[in-house]
């Protein structure tokens, strides 16, 4: 099977260059703790290389003896040891983790030869895996002080006006998750597949923007409680903001070290799910739960069938969703017509990661995968469902089954949110 081999490789060399990219620079950068929420660049880079040699080189048996002493893994272990006490272990300098990730990288394309339909799982989970950390390692360099170091961003597709009301999504069954067959790289939490009834309800066409958020600002939602949960107001009230994360009151943003107008028709990011659920409660309507926001994207109502991707069967590519990292930012609303679903939802893979109004629980007949601490460690936890992928989602690693998570109060992920509405509550155009 040559070409499973070949797609494998270029998968993981895909995303070892965005990794190498990203932690190209001096040791002061990448040792640095550049905010508590985070790791020291240097540990993420470490830690991708140590999943590498766990899953495809010792099939996943930890104690199975791997490229490093047992005593430096185990500080690569995330269980282990909390984002904000990284900064103090002994880790590897940049040049000994570099080492490391391509002798592991080394072996891991020599045992190619082996590789068949079977064990081609590891690879493409492995391949995420790394995808992700390179997410979070963007925001890590987002929430790093200093001048920019990544450049403006890549060029982008031009946004169109697209009606601010919400597309009806009628009541009835469909299929929610995917089964391994039809989604080989698919992981736990997106399985198995199975029929959900649905009542009606309206999404919106694409996730809300920054001008439509400035509107919040300007009514004086962040000032007025009953917009808020009592938990989210609390926690409003005690973290004192007052705008999306990185806004200044002076209507700019800093991105990546750049200071620059916010731009208004871009989807808002970088707003927890209490920001976000204030917000939905303002406009007069509420955000999606994740059947709903799987129906919108991916379910084919006159086929009866779910699509692979929302606009088709074929795979991505940049004319279809802005994923990827390169633009470094999301796309103006409206800028991707011919990547909408079958109901006409827009935007829904890349730009920002969606909350839901759902928390962490796994679908009937859920099994664990090879990397077994992936998902169930965290169900039912103090989590939201996100949806959809932001712009820094490597395209290997999303699909309209992809369910990302996080604690309500996080918002230095590349999040944002689209607004629904129960079915029966006319939609009006936003007021702003
Ligand atoms: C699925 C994004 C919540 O970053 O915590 C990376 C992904 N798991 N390494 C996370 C993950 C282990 C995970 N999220
Ligand atoms: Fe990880």
């Amino acid at each position: 099977m040559p070409d499973l081999r070949e797609r494998a490789a270029r998968g993981l060399e895909a995303a070892r260059a965005r990794t190498l990219h990203l932690t190209d620079l001096d040791d002061v950068e990448l040792t640095t703790q550049h905010n508590e929420l985070m790791s020291p660049l240097v540990w993420d880079l470490a830690h991708v290389g140590q999943q590498e040699d766990l899953w495809l080189l010792r099939g996943g048996d930890p104690a199975a003896q791997g490229l490093l002493t047992a005593r430096i893994e185990k500080l690569y272990d995330a269980f282990e040891h909390p984002r904000a006490s990284r900064v103090r272990l002994p880790l590897l300098s940049a040049v000994e983790a570099r080492t490391y990730l391509s002798d592991v990288r080394g072996r891991v394309l020599d045992g190619l030869e082996r590789l068949d339909e079977e064990l081609l799982f590891p690879f493409g989970m492995v391949e995420q895996h790394e995808q992700q950390h390179t997410e979070t390692m963007l925001a890590t360099h987002q929430l790093r002080d200093g001048a920019n170091l990544l450049g403006p961003g890549g060029p982008l597709p031009a946004g169109r006006a697209v009606p601010r009301d919400g597309v009806l999504v009628p009541a009835g069954p469909f299929t929610l998750g995917v089964d391994a067959h039809a989604e080989p790289f698919s992981l736990d939490n997106e399985r198995p597949a199975h029929t959900v009834e649905v009542a009606a309800f309206r999404i919106a066409r694409t996730p809300v923007t920054n001008a439509e958020w400035q509107g919040f600002i300007d009514a004086g939602g962040y000032d007025q409680p009953h917009w808020w949960s009592p938990r989210g107001w609390r926690h409003r009230l005690s973290a004192g903001w007052e705008r999306p994360l990185f806004w200044s009151a002076d209507g700019r943003r800093r991105r990546f070290g750049l200071v620059e107008e916010v731009p208004p028709d871009e989807p808002v990011q970088h707003v927890c799910f209490f920001e976000a659920e204030a917000y939905a409660a303002w406009a007069g309507a509420r955000l999606p739960t994740e059947q709903e926001w799987e129906k919108a994207c991916a379910w084919d109502p006159v086929a009866q069938r779910r699509r692979r991707w929302p606009w088709g069967d074929t795979g991505w590519t940049p004319a279809l969703a802005n994923l990827g990292g390169a633009a470094l930012r999301p796309a103006p609303v409206g800028a991707y017509p011919a990547g909408a679903s079958a109901y006409g939802v827009e935007q829904t893979m890349g730009e920002v990661w969606e909350w839901t109004s759902s928390g962490l629980e796994v679908w009937p007949g859920f099994s664990p995968m090879l990397y077994a601490d992936y998902t169930e460690p965290f169900v039912g936890g103090d989590y939201r469902v996100l949806r959809g992928g932001s712009w820094a989602v490597g395209g290997a690693a999303i699909r309209p089954s992809f369910r990302n998570w996080d604690h309500p109060v996080r918002r230095q992920i590349f999040s944002g949110l689209r607004l629904a509405w129960d079915a029966e509550v006319r939609t009006v155009g936003l007021d702003v």
